[in-house]
């Protein structure tokens, strides 16, 4: 056994240029695992911690069944959505599972679209290639936007609903409102189908007075 150690020694340190060539394999190995340790450790945590989680349920057969490990994404090419958020979110449609659980693991609300037909990202913002939690949420890149907090989430609604929904009371006060006020007078709001948020209010003409400084009499009319 000594004898076996002592000759796998010589053969990759027994000289400077061996022990040289042996010692930047393994610092290059060192290099190379670290970052990809850290990389993966993150979300496979998440799911590691998701079949703890389920463990000792009634339905913890059926759930793991359900589960899907390792990186999981919606790739719709057609939009451009490559969307790996369910890595993490795993039990979006696990509906049995407490809606008040702890997340990543709560199963998503009720909503009038299924969850791949158009990622996540389109309706939350976030980085939907990342894999890690501070990438995908606060994405600081400068094409990817921070997920928006729960309570601005119907403005995901509106990028394509043109229209009223009754699910969207907020999206539609706002609406209403910016027209109301006559905010759309200075600020553009595009609609989805590149119309814009027409104004509702009717301030009066300023014409005359424009015309007024030219022309003392316009005003006295
Ligand atoms: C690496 C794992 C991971 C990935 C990837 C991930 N999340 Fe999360 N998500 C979490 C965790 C953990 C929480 C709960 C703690 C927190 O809010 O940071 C959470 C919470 C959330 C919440 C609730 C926030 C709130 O205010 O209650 C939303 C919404 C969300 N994630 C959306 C997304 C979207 C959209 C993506 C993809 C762009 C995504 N997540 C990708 C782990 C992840
Ligand atoms: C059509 C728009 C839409 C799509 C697509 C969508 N969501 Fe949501 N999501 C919502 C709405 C609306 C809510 C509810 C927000 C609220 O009222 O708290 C929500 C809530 C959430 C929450 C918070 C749940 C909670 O109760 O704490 C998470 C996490 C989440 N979504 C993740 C995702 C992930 C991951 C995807 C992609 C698989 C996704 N969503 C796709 C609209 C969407
Ligand atoms: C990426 C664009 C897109 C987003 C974002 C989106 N929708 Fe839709 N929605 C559609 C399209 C397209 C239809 C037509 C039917 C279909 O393809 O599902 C539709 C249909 C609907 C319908 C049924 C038909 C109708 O018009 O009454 C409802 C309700 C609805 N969406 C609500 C919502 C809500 C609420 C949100 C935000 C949580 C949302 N949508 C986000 C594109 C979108
Ligand atoms: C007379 C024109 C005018 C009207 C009407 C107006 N705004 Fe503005 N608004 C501006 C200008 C100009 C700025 C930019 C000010 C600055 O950057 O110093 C601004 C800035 C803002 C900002 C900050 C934007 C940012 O990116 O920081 C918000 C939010 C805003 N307005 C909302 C509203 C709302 C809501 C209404 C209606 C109630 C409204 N505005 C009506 C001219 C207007």
């Amino acid at each position: 056994m000594s004898s076996k150690l002592t000759s796998a020694w010589r053969a990759l340190f027994g000289d400077s240029a061996r022990a040289f060539g042996s010692l930047s394999v393994i610092l290059l190995l060192c290099l190379a695992v670290v970052p990809a340790k850290d990389h993966f450790r993150e979300w496979t945590g998440y799911q590691a911690g998701y079949l703890r989680y389920i463990a000792n349920r009634g339905d913890a057969a059926t759930l793991k069944r359900r589960f899907e490990g390792g990186i999981q994404q919606t790739w719709l090419p057609a939009i451009d959505v490559v969307d790996r958020c369910t890595t993490c979110h795993v039990a979006l449609t696990a509906t049995s599972l407490d809606r008040n659980g702890p997340q990543p693991y709560r199963p998503h609300p009720v909503i009038p679209h299924k969850l791949d037909q158009f990622g996540c990202v389109l309706c939350h913002r976030g980085q939907g290639v990342a894999t890690s939690v501070k990438e995908a949420h606060n994405s600081t890149l400068a094409w990817e936007q921070p997920i928006l907090p729960a309570q601005y989430i119907e403005s995901g609604c509106g990028q394509c609903h043109q229209n009223k929904l009754t699910g969207t009371p907020q999206l539609n006060q706002g609406r209403q409102l910016l027209g109301e006020y006559g905010c759309v007078h200075c600020h553009t709001l595009n609609l989805a189908d590149g119309n814009k948020i027409a104004p509702a209010d009717h301030p009066p003409l300023l014409t005359h007075i424009a015309e007024s400084h030219i022309n003392a009499e316009a005003n006295a009319v």
